[in-house]
């Protein structure tokens, strides 16, 4: 195996239509006008020497290293800031140019330490490869870089180091973090000879803006930005390219190795999610997949009050498997379920509600997609006819309006944050909707044109609102919805968003947002462009989650800003697969591809392939699965990658649903907060450890490969094979391609993905059968799936969770960039240091009536229950709204989360919760009580291990 080699252009591609051709060296090349000298001979398959380009950035022209010679001009100019011209005649290889690379690269090295054979960059170095390009062979003025500006190391960052007296003050690190990163966290300080790299004001690059991105990093041709895995290990000597497993973007990286040990992740360029880019998360934040807390043996006990008993894999199938029929045998087939987990592979996803409606015999299965965007499922099957995003993450490069709702992206998904904010740098606009003022709002050249900081609740209000100012200011796109949407349901929606109480006028008085920002938000929205609008779980988890995802479809169709680049309906997915896990049929009601399991025919088809006959009625959600286990009907569950007490709301009422069951089967790589419930321990396997496939939002398949050993013994797939056949219910896959290709066969959407396809083409977008045989970029080009678009009368319903004296304020959810979800991978690596404990964010006016300052420990108390964490006094939220994450278990955020959700789907209304905020001594009751009993639930008898 070697290393993946990915060429590196010197300078982005060129985006004019114009080809033109020039002849390099004697060979002839036709490349896009606007293309650079330099890019263009890199594809001739000569490499001109150079330090300061590379193709994540734009020319830049400092180093002088890449001069050439053009016939018919003067001097030798810098190859990567000249571009093409038709007929132009060009020598990279001339004795003139020779000598004075040699001289330029003699400068760089004589103000260089000389210390390669210890250098951390040894053989992965472009200035070592530079030296050796030019022929260089001696230095006359060598200083071995005494006189070398050097402030010291910079180890503050727990993944990078910087050590500026290996610097060439090429600016690569400056420009890619406002390039690429759009972060603007480092400056050139100094002149001249005395120039340093320096984070924000010469701080440290802990405590400086920077975000950890590692795009300066990658853009360092030296060692003086360099990861401390690559210090500690070596440099790496064979890679594969892989998905991340955190988030919906789904960054394509490769994964770059030393024997079995993984040295580093690096953004894969070809990655067409992410385009050579990352977060701290995926780049760095892998170490959980070694850390010493990793379940790796099998584990059962007969109550949750015992210890663990490590036992082999056989005894824990097997007994797993009998308690699963014992419990079916005495209460019923429908008193067991299963939850499959957005974090696992599409494959093992599949399998898992394969396992429960052909193996189990009841469709009572769920996934996490149920707390967070089942809503979009919904709101967009109903409108469009297709349950996910419309356009992929290119996209946005054509887009002139973008409207973010109810997200927060350079938090929540920073690899589209930093695209987008590339795009609003270019001068798009920016419309946010939320109640905090996110960092998207305003940043380094970044304002939005209107934030709508609307009060938690009221999404339905506001859209309507907009819909309201485009059709009584006569802003519809008629040509549009007559030809592509059913025109008796428009105007029967244009008539009821027109009524007065939808008016701007009123709506400010119920959202807090005034008309006038109502109405320019609107018809910015209306007229500015291709206007995009990109979503989160801002929208979704509300009582009227599915109504406010429908409000948004309405406002795309009526203004025509659907169906090609730069517009659309975008969900910004929450984990890795979650997309995926929506798509194999994980929920009760669906088998894959969103087929209702009430349809004869895809039942029928099913039942076929895999011998059984199925329940034609849907099963349990996962809310009606704890109902039912409190009220005593559901009594066995197998939770795959999934910590349900922890995420999902009224952490209290999940809590007893557990309690009540007699078997809980956890899967996964800890022992998380559901496992202390738990009776059947499977250790699970990380992304580094199995082949399969990840859906990102934009409905990308991309390959998961593996690149280790699983730890555990078993890849996630594989336990589930072993639990069926337990079962008797016979499952047989030599690889994950072979339950792929079965995925394809039941699934029209799937029909045309294979691993040998997606290894050819890198990923597909899903629709892929023989229509779109290469997959699908922008959904609803040329008609909506459904056939017209539906309109949808969206009345605004407030939530049933409403202040008062006891409870006046009004808490909403969300995360931070360091940390991810539960917190089950981030809280176990370096990333902590971003981040140790869930805050609570008020308002100063809020904290002062209440006696609070900043770091105190405040009781956050609701209808549900109360916890305590400590504040934090900011103005990003408003007056009378407060705002924290949910990554710490000892926070318990979801204890105060009610179980209203929303109407459709049973969402849960995690956005609004009614609470009061007083101050506090330190944890509560509940709180050290249940940090006792998750001590005792931990407890491991090692010595019974076989
Ligand atoms: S890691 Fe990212 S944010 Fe930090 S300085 Fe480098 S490019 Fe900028
Ligand atoms: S730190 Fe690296 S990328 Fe930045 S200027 Fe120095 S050598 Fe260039
Ligand atoms: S943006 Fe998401 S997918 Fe990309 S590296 Fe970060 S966590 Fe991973
Ligand atoms: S690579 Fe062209 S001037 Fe540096």
């Amino acid at each position: 195996m070697s290393l993946v080699a990915e060429i590196d252009f010197g300078t982005p591609r060129a985006k004019a239509e114009k080809m033109v051709t020039l002849t390099i060296d004697g060979a002839s090349v036709t490349v896009p006008e606007s293309t650079s000298i330099m890019r263009a001979a890199t594809e001739l398959g000569t490499q001109i020497p150079k330090l300061c380009a590379t193709d994540m950035l734009d020319a830049f022209g400092s180093c002088r290293l890449c001069l050439v010679e053009i016939e018919g001009r003067a001097g030798t100019p810098a190859s990567c800031t000249t571009p093409v011209a038709a007929g132009m005649v060009v020598r990279t290889q001339t004795e003139r140019l020779k000598h004075l690379r040699k001289g330029v690269m003699e400068l760089y090295i004589s103000d260089h330490p000389l210390d390669c054979l210890t250098c951390s960059a040894n053989g992965d170095c472009e200035l070592q490869d530079m030296a050796g390009a030019v022929g260089l062979r001696d230095v006359r003025y060598g200083q071995s870089g005494e006189k070398h500006p050097n402030p010291g190391k910079d180890e503050s960052n727990p993944y990078f180091t910087y050590d500026p007296s290996k610097c060439i003050v090429c600016s690569r690190c400056v420009r890619a973090c406002e390039e690429v990163q759009g972060t603007f966290a480092l400056t050139i300080a100094g002149r001249g000879f005395s120039s340093v790299v320096s984070p924000g004001m010469e701080e440290a690059f802990l405590t400086s803006e920077c975000v950890s991105c590692g795009a300066c990093v990658q853009a360092c041709p030296t060692a003086t930005l360099n990861e401390k895995s690559v210090i500690d290990i070596g440099t790496p000597e064979h890679s594969v390219v892989t998905t991340c497993a955190y988030c919906g973007v789904g960054c394509s990286f490769k994964a770059e190795m030393r024997g079995d040990e993984l040295v580093r992740m690096v953004p894969y360029k070809d990655g067409k999610a992410n385009r050579g880019h990352s977060c701290v998360k995926g780049r760095f934040a892998w170490g959980y997949a070694q850390h010493r807390e990793r379940i790796l043996k099998p584990m059962i006990r007969s109550k949750v009050t015992e210890p663990w008993r490590e036992v082999s894999w056989e005894e824990a199938i097997s007994h797993a498997a009998a308690e699963l029929r014992r419990i079916q045998a005495k209460y019923g087939k429908s008193s067991i379920g299963g939850i499959t987990s957005s974090r696992c592979t599409n494959e093992e996803t599949f399998l898992v509600q394969k396992l429960i409606r052909a193996g189990f015999g009841t469709n009572n299965v769920d996934t996490c997609a149920r707390v967070c965007h089942s809503p979009t499922g919904y709101g967009l099957s109903q409108t469009y006819g297709t349950s996910a995003g419309t356009q992929d993450f290119d996209s946005i490069e054509a887009s002139d309006v973008v409207m973010i709702i109810g997200a927060n992206p350079t938090d929540g998904h920073p690899v589209f944050a930093s695209r987008l904010k590339k795009r609003l740098r270019q001068g798009a606009k920016l419309i946010v909707i939320d109640p905090r003022r996110t960092d998207i709002v305003r940043s380094v050249h970044i304002e939005a044109a209107h934030h709508l900081a609307l009060l938690p609740g009221t999404n339905v209000a506001v859209l309507t609102a907009l819909a309201h100012v485009i059709v009584t200011e006569g802003l519809i796109n008629e040509p549009f919805v007559r030809e592509r949407c059913d025109w008796d349901e428009f105007q029967h929606w244009a008539e009821f968003v027109a009524q007065e109480h939808h008016s701007p006028e009123a709506v400010a008085k119920i959202s807090g947002v005034s008309a006038e920002a109502i109405r320019a938000a609107a018809r910015l929205y209306a007229t500015g462009g291709n206007a995009a609008i990109y979503y989160g779980l801002g929208v979704t988890e509300h009582s009227q989650g599915s109504t406010t995802v429908m409000a948004i479809a309405n406002l795309a169709m009526a203004t025509g800003n659907i169906g090609r680049p730069g517009v659309g309906v975008n969900p910004l997915r929450g984990q890795n697969n979650v997309q995926g896990s929506c798509d194999m049929g994980s929920f009760p009601h669906e088998l894959s591809g969103y087929r209702h399991i009430s349809g004869d025919a895809t039942r029928e088809l099913f039942e076929t392939d895999w011998g059984v006959k199925l329940e034609k009625e849907p099963g349990l959600r996962i809310p009606n699965m704890l109902d039912a286990a409190v009220d005593g009907t559901f009594k066995g569950i197998y939770i795959q990658g999934e910590d349900i007490l922890q995420s999902d709301p009224d952490t209290h009422h999940v809590a007893a649903g557990l309690a009540a069951m007699e078997c809980v089967i956890v899967q996964d790589l800890f022992l998380n907060e559901t496992a202390n419930y738990a009776h059947v321990f499977l250790p699970g396997s990380t992304f580094l450890e199995k082949d399969g496939t990840f859906t990102n939002a934009e409905r990308r398949i991309q390959r998961v490969r593996k690149v280790m050993a699983p730890k555990n013994g078993y890849a996630d797939w594989e336990i589930t094979v072993l639990l069926a056949k337990a079962l008797g219910f016979d499952m047989h896959y030599d690889h994950p391609s072979q339950i792929m290709d079965e995925i394809a066969r039941l699934t029209p959407t799937f029909a045309g993905v294979s691993f040998d396809k997606l290894d050819a083409l890198g990923s597909v977008q899903w629709p892929c059968n023989d229509k779109a045989p290469a997959g699908t970029r922008v959904m609803h080009m040329n008609g909506f799936v459904r056939g017209k678009g539906k309109f949808i009368i969206t009345e605004y319903v407030a939530t049933d969770e409403k202040t008062g004296p006891r409870f006046p304020l009004l808490l909403t959810t969300g995360r931070i960039l360091s940390q991810y979800n539960v917190g089950a991978q981030t809280r176990r690596t370096a990333n902590v240091v971003w981040h140790e404990e869930d805050r609570l964010e008020i308002h100063p006016h809020d904290a002062e009536q209440r006696g609070i300052r900043d770091g105190d420990w405040v009781k956050l108390a609701s209808r549900a229950g109360e916890t305590t964490l400590r504040a934090l006094i900011t103005e990003r939220v408003a007056p009378g709204v407060v705002y924290t994450t949910f990554h710490h278990p000892n926070t318990q955020a979801n204890v105060i989360t009610t179980d209203f959700s929303d109407w459709a789907t049973n969402c849960p209304e995690y956005k609004v919760t009614a609470v009061q905020i007083t101050p506090s001594n330190g944890p509560t009751h509940w709180q050290r009580q249940y940090a006792e009993q998750a001590r005792q639930s931990r407890r491991i008898v090692i010595e019974a291990a076989e």
